[in-house]
């Protein structure tokens, strides 16, 4: 048996129990007094009594929600002799910085504060070539991510320099390297369109380190103060939906019901949040041809009431030159590439009340044209034909549009 106790914004919340493939979550008197019927973990777990916990069976996706990338919890299983339904034991090794606010300790005890560690840009080379090097390298250190790609986490040290931040101390950036042609160039030009289409204020760029070229992406769930580092909740939407993300069917809606878009919209809303971004993000994402964005590329922030907005956007990057032929969830009930249309589109931002589609869909296309025809690093970077088919994708959208109806009004 294993425990924890979980703490968020500074209150212990709740205490954990792991037996065998079941974990029991059960919220702290102090928790329930602060945060009552709030839904500041996670949209599907609110808050109740103690004596009143959630079912185990909505507790487990959650936390194994937090788990890192494959790589690293293959790492972290075979240091420990983990089984691999070991969630809260995995999560007390990795996750003194999972995503979001989360903090684990041992029953009784404080989270720990950690300590950050310069590192030689030749180290950072070596942490993002060899994912086992973190083994020794990162020993304790924050490396838990979710994804599927290797990547690092790091704190952005005030003299240029890179450091490690270990037993629960706080990295800014996540560093990705390499693994495909034009990866880097794609996502990076995927966060450039992000930003002009609103969808976040911090956008990464690509950066050698000790001959080793990565993408530095700017964590928005932490927030450098002069007193130290706020980490903001985030989840994301396969955890607020409470689905099995390793369940791939789940994960990308291969003929389920969820986790659809307008199942997102819905948490979106019952929680106090706005559609609008996530209709930008769909319509971003479809325009773009991101056929990644599958439940766990989309999140949430959520406020110390537990009061949602969409995170800015992540892991966005047009896909379509690589010959995948299916989105990751449905747009109106189609996944292929040629059925996904503007009428689609549209029909699909329709149906989530509150989302204005033809706005965010001419929004979206502006910045994609705006962007490609730039002069601007992220652009350079990347061959002319992939711009003019991206330039013609955003068109064809407009132009199928105003086809139909002689104008784009604003809705
Ligand atoms: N800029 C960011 N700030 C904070 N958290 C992020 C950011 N980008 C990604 N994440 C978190 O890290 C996870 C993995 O990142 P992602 O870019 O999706 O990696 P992968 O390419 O491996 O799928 C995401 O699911 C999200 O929880
Ligand atoms: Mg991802």
């Amino acid at each position: 048996m294993t425990r924890a106790d979980l703490w968020l914004h500074g209150v212990r919340l709740a205490e954990l129990t792991e037996t065998g493939e079941r974990i029991d979550l059960r919220w702290t008197p102090e928790g329930a007094e602060r945060h009552l019927g709030q839904t500041v973990l996670s949209l599907n777990l609110p808050v109740t009594e103690p004596d009143r916990p959630p079912h185990h069976r909505k507790v487990r996706p959650f936390l194994a929600g937090l788990l890192p990338e494959p790589q690293t919890a293959a790492r972290h299983r075979l240091e420990r002799r983990l089984g691999t339904t070991e969630v809260l034991q995995l999560l007390k090794r990795s996750g003194g910085d999972v995503a979001g606010a989360v903090r684990l300790s041992a029953p009784g005890e404080q989270p720990g504060v950690g300590s950050v560690e310069h590192l030689s840009d030749d180290d950072v080379a070596l942490l993002l070539t060899d994912p086992q090097a973190a083994a020794t390298l990162g020993g304790g250190s924050s490396d838990a991510l979710p994804g599927v790609q290797h990547k690092v986490v790091l704190r952005s040290l005030e003299d240029g320099a890179w450091g490690i931040a270990r037993h629960g101390a706080s990295s800014t950036h996540i560093l990705k390297p390499r693994n495909g042609p034009l990866s880097l160039e794609l996502e990076a030009f995927g966060a450039a369109v992000s930003a002009e289409a609103g969808l976040t204020d911090t956008p990464s760029w690509i950066q050698t380190i000790g001959g080793v070229e990565a993408l530095v992406i700017p964590r928005y769930d932490r927030h450098v103060q002069p007193d130290g580092i706020v980490r903001l909740h985030q989840e994301d939407m396969a955890q607020a939906l409470g689905l099995n993300a390793d369940d791939l069917g789940a994960k990308f809606q291969r003929g389920r019901r969820y986790p659809s878009l307008a199942a997102m919209a819905g948490k979106l809303k019952a929680s106090g949040g706005d559609v609008e971004p996530l209709a930008r993000l769909t319509a971003l994402n479809v325009l773009l041809g991101n056929t990644d964005a599958h439940a766990k590329n989309h999140s949430v922030l959520l406020d110390e009431r537990g009061r949602a907005r969409l995170a800015p956007a992540y892991d966005v990057a047009p896909l379509l030159s690589f010959g995948t032929t299916r989105f990751a969830l449905d747009i109106a009930g189609h996944q292929l590439v040629d059925q996904v249309d503007r009428k689609a589109l549209e029909s699909e931002l329709r149906s989530w009340a509150g989302a204005s589609s033809q706005r965010s869909i001419d929004h979206v296309a502006a910045a994609i044209d705006g962007l490609a025809s730039s002069t601007s690093g992220v652009v350079a970077a990347l061959p002319h034909q992939l711009l003019d088919d991206l330039r013609t994708r955003a068109a064809a959208f407009t132009a199928a549009h105003r086809g139909r109806t002689g104008s784009a009004p604003l809705t």
